[in-house]
């Protein structure tokens, strides 16, 4: 924990003294043929199901963005078998200052609304300290600590999701300890999951393996990791890469 704390200090410097714009533009990950099988195995399987939906969060999509013409018919999902779970936080961050929507949130909210899912933002009944100082010590202790914090609310009817996308910062090298908590609570089998993130450097670092270790009975795919300070800007660029990424899998 000791080397991570002082690698991500390394780093931290590294980026005060590189940051600049809206930080470095991000790029569609490849994606593999047997990922893109696997969401459109799901896809089909969801146009067989009726369109009731138990819709579970408070930052639902208004869903008014209107989908792309070329979008082709066989990608369009009724949203009734996809939800977007993430983690994030607003207030004060690394790099951005003080913001009143957290990155991966601006992500999550996208890819929401480009795929037509339910959506679900995973937040500790404890909220974490606006401070981002305060914040990096609590976020600390807690992975010391291996502690799952509570989770406010819950998914209903999780069994009606069969892709999953999981959004989440990197802290400390690894996801926030509130994601496992999540992830821990519900029955993943039989589930693709699909995780994103941002970061300030650390990528994705390690957490697909962590997710599918905790989840042996899902399917987790490679995502898409993007810089913090790049999704808080969230210009067209890192609109396409996202999009572009969706259309890789298949959505
Ligand atoms: C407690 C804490 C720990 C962090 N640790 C890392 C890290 O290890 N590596 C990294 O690249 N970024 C790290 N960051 C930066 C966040 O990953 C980045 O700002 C992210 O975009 C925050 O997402 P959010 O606004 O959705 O919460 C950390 C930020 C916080 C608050």
């Amino acid at each position: 924990m000791k080397k991570i704390s002082l690698i991500f200090s390394a780093l931290m410097l590294c980026l005060t003294m590189t940051a600049c714009g809206s930080g470095e533009p991000a790029s569609a990950p490849s994606v593999a043929e047997n990922d893109k099988a696997a969401v459109q195995g799901k896809l089909n399987k969801s146009e067989n199901k009726t369109e009731t939906v138990a819709s579970t969060d408070d930052d639902k999509q208004s869903g008014t963005t209107e989908a792309p013409a070329e979008k082709p018919e066989e990608h369009t999902s009724d949203g009734t078998n996809i939800l977007v779970a993430y983690f994030s936080c607003d207030g004060e961050n690394y790099n951005v200052g003080t913001i009143e929507k957290g990155n991966t949130q601006i992500i999550a909210e996208y890819i929401a609304d480009e795929v037509g899912a339910d959506s679900f933002h995973i937040e500790t009944v404890t909220p974490y300290p606006a401070s981002y100082q305060e914040c990096c010590d609590v976020a600390k202790q807690e992975q010391n600590d291996n502690s799952r914090p509570a989770v406010k609310g819950s998914v209903e009817n999780m069994e009606q999701y069969d892709i999953v996308f999981l959004g989440y910062p990197i802290w400390w090298g690894d996801m926030p300890m509130a994601v496992y908590t999540f992830i821990e609570s519900y029955d993943f089998s039989d589930k693709v999951v699909i995780p994103f993130n941002t970061h300030e450097g650390s990528g994705e670092s390690g957490t697909y393996y962590s997710i599918q270790s905790a989840l042996p009975n899902a399917q987790v795919l490679d995502g898409m990791a993007i810089q913090g300070k790049t999704a808080q800007a969230f210009n067209s660029d890192t609109q396409q890469a996202v999009r572009d990424w969706l259309d890789g899998l298949g959505f």
